[in-house]
């Protein structure tokens, strides 16, 4: 196969980031997170003071992301995922927003893109399409880890109700909602190391090449 796109689904801290990262690294593929376009639209509107109701507001901060300027350390802050799938619910501005990820999902080559939609909406003619969840528990476990090794605290009860109020969010929206596409293969990766997920993920890859 002389070109090969990968799309990655699957609600938050499920681990399809790191996942897509290792994809991306394996088989010399360029990588979208396409959180970041829906975090960078949000971390705007905090920054000047304007609510994340302002639709208006938003689709204008849309059209001026720009896919290869995406500060990841400001937008990993503690918050801006949250407010990002707030944002996330304005049709217009996905609509905005996918275009510009439809962008780089075709480049010469092809690419791994991850994200809510993009076996569904985004790229639904990707090659492989896998769709990686785990339990909300293991998930804020996980995120509860990561808080703790770049030396913050947190409370994992707290975690928990994000990650569940970001699903419901994400899962119940009527524009693109997070969910499989028919042909995804799913990964379960609940008890699963990042090294065995990273190892069943491209054996699905590898099957389809
Ligand atoms: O993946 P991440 O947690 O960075 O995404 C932040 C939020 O952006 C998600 O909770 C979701 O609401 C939104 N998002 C989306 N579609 C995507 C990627 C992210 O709606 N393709």
């Amino acid at each position: 196969m002389t070109s090969l796109l990968i799309a990655i689904d699957g609600p938050a801290a499920s681990g399809k980031g790191t996942l897509a990262r290792r994809l991306a690294d394996y088989y010399h593929l360029p990588h979208l997170d396409t959180g970041l376009t829906y975090r960078a639209v949000a971390w705007d509107l905090l920054r000047n003071g304007q609510s994340l109701d302002d639709e208006a507001s938003a689709i204008e901060a849309g059209r001026h992301v720009d896919l290869s300027n995406l500060d990841k350390h400001a937008l990993s802050a503690h918050g801006v995922g949250e407010a990002a799938s707030r944002v996330a619910v304005i049709p217009e501005l996905r609509r905005i927003l996918v275009d510009k990820q439809r962008d780089f999902a075709r480049q010469p080559g092809g690419a791994v893109l991850d994200g809510r939609d993009i076996g569904t909406v985004v790229a639904p003619e990707a090659d492989v399409k896998l769709y990686i969840t785990a339990s909300p528990e293991v998930r804020a476990q996980r995120r509860l880890r990561d808080i703790e090794g770049r030396g913050g605290s947190a409370d994992v009860s707290e975690i928990l109700a994000d990650i569940r109020r970001r699903d419901e969010r994400d899962m119940g929206r009527a524009d693109s909602p997070l969910k499989p596409a028919a042909d995804a293969h799913l990964l379960d990766t609940s008890d699963m190391s990042i090294e065995a997920a990273f190892r069943a993920a491209r054996a699905i890859v590898d099957g389809m090449l």
